[in-house]
């Protein structure tokens, strides 16, 4: 995790490949740390309520569909729009590491 212009950024590194992604999800701000990358669809599935993002554009690609007991939870939910996240362009270069909104 870092954090640029006070935003908190969660890097990620997969087969190779760096991501940087806001540590917020889109959904309610909660953390999207500890979500599960899924490396060759270049996913993040948020921990909390299961939205999915795409790590290179944003993108959504799952919005709050839950699984298990958790689903039974999903109506004290509030309903809301899917939002896209923001992810920026990572470029690795004389052992500093730059940081583009995408
Ligand atoms: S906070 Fe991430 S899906 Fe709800």
């Amino acid at each position: 995790m870092t954090k640029a212009n006070n935003v908190e950024i969660l890097l990620i590194k997969s087969n190779d490949e760096y991501f940087a992604v806001t540590s917020k999800c889109a959904h309610l701000g909660l953390g999207l740390k500890g979500g599960k990358v899924n490396s060759e669809e270049k996913t993040i599935t948020c921990p909390w309520h299961d939205s999915q993002f795409c790590l290179k554009t944003g993108e959504t690609k799952q919005w709050v569909t839950m699984s298990g007991i958790k689903k039974y939870l999903l109506f004290l939910i509030p309903k809301k729009t899917p939002l896209n996240t923001t992810t920026f362009d990572v470029k690795i270069e004389d052992n500093h590491l730059w940081l583009k909104p995408i």
